[in-house]
């Protein structure tokens, strides 16, 4: 069974081909960075914009990658859900028109769903499991007992980890998207040369908030006092932040109601190497397996779009209707 998934959410158009083996045979990304950065954030309508020139030749490229044709398919399926609606539309409106035309059946994806299933098309992990995702846009700890069967555990009360770091970075003057780039130059710094506090402290449950970290960072770096400092500020920025996660992940053990086997990282700051070192070894010492995506498949992509389907049709779920509409904002 081959399946072709599009991921065109926000601003990677992507074009996937996976197979019920677990073997991805394209994986094609064509990245939106170098349009965005210059504006330090994504804008909604030159994403919609660039997808609809894009996809078909992320199409194209990925058919040649895999050496076969349109004929070869035998299941459509794409991110309708969450996202920018620009983006949602051009990959719906490409998606139903293959499944239209091949008659072919077509799998409406959620995007969180792609990010948190992608483990299992990578390493056999088994349900249920601690997810925790850590992505631009959403902050999610959830109990996973199988395919649909999702139990929120805690979220964000108002930004995202990646939004928050993506943010801290552009007042450091660093290039979107930021968490990559406060990693690299954090690798220099010193990260116990400046304290930040750590929210939550009180509050009972596992919900996360990066605002007042990100308002305290800002007051730092607009203070100027310290702007010699970048690598220091930055190092200090993602610990804090990488540690504030670790110790709500502990909070969210203990709230799994299910006899967990393992954590999986998922979502883009998943290729964070501090916080998957700090949940690897909160793992051990509760017993407990980890498993993060490969670097490559830790942001956005259209193999976790079709191995998502996948693991649907494993299941026994039936395709979507083809009326199935874009939903700009759900959660998982
Ligand atoms: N090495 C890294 N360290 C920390 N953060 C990172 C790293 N690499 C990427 N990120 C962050 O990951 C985020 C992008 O992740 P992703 O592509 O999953 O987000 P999105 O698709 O925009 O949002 P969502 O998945 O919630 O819809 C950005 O905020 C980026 O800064
Ligand atoms: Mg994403």
């Amino acid at each position: 069974m081959l399946v072709l998934g599009i991921e065109s959410s926000c601003d990677e158009t992507s074009v996937a081909l996976v197979d019920n083996s677990k073997k991805i045979l394209a994986n094609v990304v064509n990245s939106q960075i170098s349009l965005h950065k210059q504006y330090g954030g994504v804008v909604p309508e030159y994403a919609a914009r660039k997808h609809m020139s894009a996809i078909d030749t992320c199409i194209k490229e990925a058919l040649k990658l895999a050496q076969i044709t349109l004929d070869n398919i035998d299941i459509i399926s794409e991110t309708v859900e969450p996202g920018l609606v620009g983006g949602l539309l051009v990959g719906s409106v490409t998606a139903k028109t293959l499944a239209i035309a091949l008659n072919k059946p077509f799998y409406a994806i959620n995007h969180l769903e792609g990010h948190m299933l992608t483990v299992r098309l990578c390493y056999n992990v088994p349900f249920p499991f601690l997810l925790v995702l850590a992505s631009g846009g959403h902050f999610i700890f959830a109990e996973i007992n199988g395919i649909g069967q999702y139990k929120i555990l805690g979220q964000t009360l108002d930004d995202a980890a990646g939004e928050c770091l993506d943010k801290v970075a552009k007042l450091l003057g660093l290039e979107y998207p930021g968490g990559v780039n406060i990693e690299k130059l954090a690798h220099d710094g010193d990260p116990h040369r400046f304290y930040f506090p750590i929210p939550m402290k009180k509050r009972k449950g596992c919900d996360v908030s990066f605002s007042g970290l990100k308002t305290s960072a800002r007051n730092l770096i607009q203070s100027g006092q310290y702007f010699d400092k970048k690598a220091d500020i930055a190092a200090s920025f993602q610990y804090t932040v990488m540690s504030f996660i670790t110790k709500q992940t502990k909070k969210a053990i203990a709230l799994c109601q299910s006899n967990i086997k393992s954590i999986v990282l998922a979502g883009g700051v998943a290729a964070n190497k501090l916080l998957r070192g700090m949940l690897e070894k909160l793992t051990e010492e509760n017993n407990l397996n980890f498993y993060a995506p490969p670097l490559n498949l830790c942001s956005d992509n259209a193999a976790m779009i079709a191995w998502a389907a996948i693991e649907r049709i494993n299941a026994g779920i039936p395709p979507s209707p083809i009326t199935a509409s874009v939903n700009p904002r759900t959660s998982l």
